[in-house]
C-alpha cells in the first residue's frame, strides 16, 4: 500500500511540474492569432452552456414585450457598444473583428433571432470568458441590456425606425461609446439615445 500511494504523489508532482513547465517556457499558447484547439474549444462550450442553463432568466421577463422606442433606444446603444465587433446590417468586419482568434459573429449574416432571450440577456450581461465578448453589466443598466436583448432577437423584423439605424448606423446618437455612470449610481438613466453626459467626447 505505501510505495504505491508513495508513487501516486510522485506522479501527482511530475504532472504538476511538467504544467508548470510548459506554462514558464511559453509552450502554453499565449498569441492572440492562433485558434483555440479542440480540447479548449470542447471545454469552453461545455462549460458556457451548463452556466448559461443554470443561471440564465427563465419567462416571464421583467421586461417586456418591448415598445417602439425600447428598440430604437437598442439600435442607438448597438450601433455605440456592438457594432464594432458584430457589425451593422450591410457591413464587413472591421479590423478589430478580424483580429480575434474566436471571431465574433457578423449579425448582418447570422443572428440570434432563434436563442430565447434569457441566454441573449446573460451573455451581453455578464460577457464569454476566453473571447473577446465584453460584459455589460459594468456599463449598461438591466432595462438597457433587455432593451438590446430584445433588438437582438427581433433583428429580422425589426419596427421602420431601428432598422434604418441598423442599415445605417450613421444615423445613431452618436457613433463613439461615451464614459457612462457605474450603474449602481443612476439606475435607469437612459444610456446612449440622449446626448452623451459631460465630460464625454464632444
Ligand atoms: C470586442 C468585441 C465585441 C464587442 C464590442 C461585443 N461583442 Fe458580442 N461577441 C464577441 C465575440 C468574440 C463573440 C463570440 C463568442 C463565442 O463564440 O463564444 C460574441 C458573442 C456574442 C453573442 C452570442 C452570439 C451567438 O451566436 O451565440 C451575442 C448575443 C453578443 N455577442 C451580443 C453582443 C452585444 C449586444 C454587444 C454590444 C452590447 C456585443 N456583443 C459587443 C465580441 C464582441
Amino acid at each position: 500500500m505505501r510505495p504505491f500511494f508513495l508513487g501516486f504523489l510522485i506522479a501527482l508532482a511530475l504532472v504538476a511540474l511538467a504544467a508548470f513547465g510548459a506554462v514558464q517556457t511559453g509552450a502554453v499558447p499565449a498569441r492572440g492569432d492562433e485558434k483555440p484547439g479542440a480540447l479548449e474549444k470542447w471545454a469552453a462550450h461545455t462549460s458556457l452552456n451548463a452556466t448559461i442553463a443554470r443561471e440564465a432568466p427563465k419567462p416571464p421577463y421583467p421586461y417586456g414585450p418591448p415598445t417602439g422606442a425600447d428598440f430604437v433606444h437598442a439600435a442607438n446603444l448597438y450601433v455605440q457598444n456592438c457594432a464594432v465587433c458584430h457589425g451593422t446590417a450591410n457591413s464587413t468586419p472591421t479590423a478589430i473583428a478580424r483580429g480575434f482568434s474566436i471571431e465574433p459573429p457578423q449579425f448582418g449574416k447570422h443572428g440570434v433571432a432563434d436563442d430565447p432571450e434569457g441566454e441573449t440577456y446573460w451573455k451581453i450581461e455578464h460577457g464569454i470568458r476566453f473571447t473577446g465578448m465584453p460584459a455589460y453589466n459594468q456599463s449598461l443598466d438591466e432595462k438597457s441590456i433587455w432593451q438590446l436583448t430584445y433588438f437582438m432577437k427581433h433583428l429580422p423584423e425589426l419596427p421602420a425606425n431601428a432598422r434604418a439605424i441598423w442599415e445605417d448606423p450613421s444615423l445613431a446618437a452618436s457613433a463613439t461609446p461615451g464614459p457612462v455612470p457605474s450603474p449602481g449610481a443612476e439606475g435607469g438613466h437612459d444610456h446612449g439615445a440622449s446626448p452623451l453626459p459631460s465630460g464625454g467626447p464632444t
